[in-house]
This record gives structure tokens, C-alpha cells and sequence, in this order.
């Protein structure tokens, strides 16, 4: 610019909210199986430095979104872009560049059965990026930690994890390259209350730290209102409602309805309204922060 502003510089000294960087970006996307549609017409975008949450029934195709996003599932048309970039125009250089920003975690954890933590979390590594054993070993020993993991947990194999744990280790695979965008298909489905509330946690508390962006399906009601800025949800092959949980609870549509106003989502509004009421108890009493969380 030739007053030496950034257009953020700029918005915000006119007043105006700067408007989000989007990082993905996706367009008119046709995407299924042979004979089968199961994405038609969808468009979402991803901003920077956002949760987004991804809902819809089982089935509805929210595995193959993403995975379709990912490149793994051949879109039949439509654009993706990924920091800018139209996918369908890199070369496998660019694309490897792209790749590098990006963490994921798959549904079922995915780990590789034969390889042990350690080695999981370096496979990206080595595929990605040039170090010696020692600093790749280093590196992982770090994400590892970051995740919350035992550092004896990384000579361990998948099948001696509990499953918290797989999804701590794939968590911390999916950090391995350090992204700025990361995808998580359901990282607390198969978990208990209280051991998806610590991994909801540990992604809040990863994605301030890490300033990442995270996309991330779930059928998880605590996980939309605890950590998520904004949430699409899908149904009838596509994108039906985007916004703040506020916008999915105003919604008319039957399933946003049944799943936002159901007997499982009233429980947590309740509870979630009891916390809220604690809370501005006790600014009004001038308690501060509770002990031990400073
Ligand atoms: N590789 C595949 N080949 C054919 N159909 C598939 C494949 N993967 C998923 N599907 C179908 O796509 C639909 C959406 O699946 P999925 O994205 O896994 O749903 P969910 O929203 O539960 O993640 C389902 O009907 C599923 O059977
Ligand atoms: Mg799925």
C-alpha cells in the first residue's frame, strides 16, 4: 500500500474490524464415490486463527469433507484453496510445501501398529524434513510432552495405549512438522466425560500457545460450547447453517433443532448457564482468578 499500511493497519485505524484471513476456502465442492454423491454444492470457509467446529449426523459425510479438503478423496468439482493457493494448481513441490503447514488427526487415531510413539510422531519428520536421528528424536520427545503424554509413552506400541492416550500420541503426530492449520475427524469420540473435557482442553490450550487453526468434526455438544469460535453444520450433502453456536441454536432447520434443543443439549445449555452464573458471581464478589490456575 503506498501509505505503508496493512490493510489491517488500515481497517483498524478507520475503525472497522479487520475481516478474517481465510484459510480455507471451499467452493461449489462435488465430491462421493462411484455412483454415489455425497457432497453437492457445499461451501465453507476456514478463518485464520479460528475452532471450527464441523456437526452432522452419522454419515452425513463429514469424514469425506475432509478427507476431500486433505486431497485424499478426488473431488469431482468445485475449489479448494489452502492459504491462498487453488489446490488444483500447484505443482507437487507447492503441494509438499502446503502439506508441511498441516497437522491431522485421523478418526480412529491411525497410528502406525508396528512403529512405537516415538517413531509415529517421527514419520512425518523424516518424510517432511531433513535432520539427524538425534534432533528428530529431540523433536518428537517434545511433542510428545506438548500432548501430555508420559515420556515413557513414547517407546510404547498403540496396543499398549489406552485409548486417551492414542489420541494424545496421534495428537502429537499431528503436531510433528509444528502447523498452523490442523484437521481433527472426532478426537474425543470413544473417550469418557471427563477424558474428552481434558483433551478439549488440551486443544484450547495448544491452539492459544500455537496460534493454530483448527478444524475439527464432532459429535461432541461440550466440545461445540467449550472450545469452538464457530460451527458448520452439514446435512442434505451440504453446508445448511455457519456461524456461532447462537446461530445454530436460532436455527429452524429440523436437525440443528433436534440435535441443539434436544434432551442431551438442554443438559449442557443448563450447565453451561449455571457456570455462566457462577462466574459473574464471582466477579460481582471481586474474586479473581481461582487458586491454582494462575
Ligand atoms: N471409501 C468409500 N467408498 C464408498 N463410500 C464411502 C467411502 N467412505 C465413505 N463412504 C460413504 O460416504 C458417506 C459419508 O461417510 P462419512 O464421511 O464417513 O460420514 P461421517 O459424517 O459419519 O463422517 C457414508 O454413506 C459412507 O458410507
Ligand atoms: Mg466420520
Amino acid at each position: 500500500m503506498s501509505n505503508g499500511l496493512t490493510t489491517t493497519g488500515a481497517a483498524a485505524l478507520a475503525g472497522q474490524a479487520a475481516p478474517p484471513e481465510i484459510i480455507v476456502r471451499v467452493r461449489n465442492l462435488i465430491a462421493g464415490f462411484a455412483g454415489k454423491l455425497i457432497i453437492k454444492d457445499l461451501d465453507l470457509e476456514v478463518y485464520r486463527g479460528e475452532v471450527l467446529g464441523c456437526v452432522g449426523g452419522s454419515g452425513t459425510g463429514k469424514t469425506v469433507l475432509t478427507r476431500t479438503i486433505l486431497g485424499l478423496v478426488r473431488k469431482q468439482s468445485g475449489l479448494i484453496e489452502m492459504f491462498g493457493n487453488d489446490l488444483d494448481s500447484l505443482s507437487p513441490r507447492e503441494q509438499r510445501a502446503i502439506e508441511r503447514r498441516i497437522g491431522v488427526m485421523f478418526q480412529q487415531g491411525a497410528l502406525f501398529s508396528g512403529l512405537t510413539v516415538k517413531q509415529n510422531v517421527e514419520v512425518p519428520m523424516r518424510e517432511h524434513l531433513r535432520l539427524s536421528a538425534r534432533l528428530c528424536d529431540e523433536l518428537a520427545m517434545l511433542k510428545i510432552e506438548l500432548t501430555g503424554l508420559d515420556p515413557d509413552a513414547a517407546n510404547k506400541y498403540p496396543s499398549e495405549l489406552s485409548g486417551g492416550m492414542t489420541k494424545r500420541a496421534a495428537l502429537a503426530r499431528a503436531l510433528a512438522l509444528d502447523p498452523e492449520l490442523l484437521f481433527l475427524d472426532e478426537p474425543t469420540s470413544g473417550l469418557d466425560p471427563i477424558g474428552a473435557a481434558e483433551f478439549d482442553e488440551l486443544i484450547a490450550t495448544l491452539q492459544h500457545t500455537l496460534g493454530l487453526t483448527v478444524f475439527m468434526v464432532t459429535h461432541d455438544l461440550d466440545s461445540l460450547y467449550s472450545i469452538c469460535d464457530r460451527i458448520v453444520a452439514l446435512a442434505d450433502r451440504k453446508v445448511i447453517a455457519a456461524g456461532p453456536i447462537s446461530a445454530m441454536l436460532a436455527s429452524e432447520h429440523p436437525w440443528l433443532r433436534a440435535y441443539f434443543h434436544g434432551k442431551r443439549a438442554r443438559r449442557i445449555e443448563s450447565a453451561v448457564a449455571l457456570q455462566f452464573r457462577e462466574g459473574s458471581m464471582k466477579e460481582a464478589d471481586g474474586g479473581g482468578s481461582l487458586p491454582g490456575t494462575m
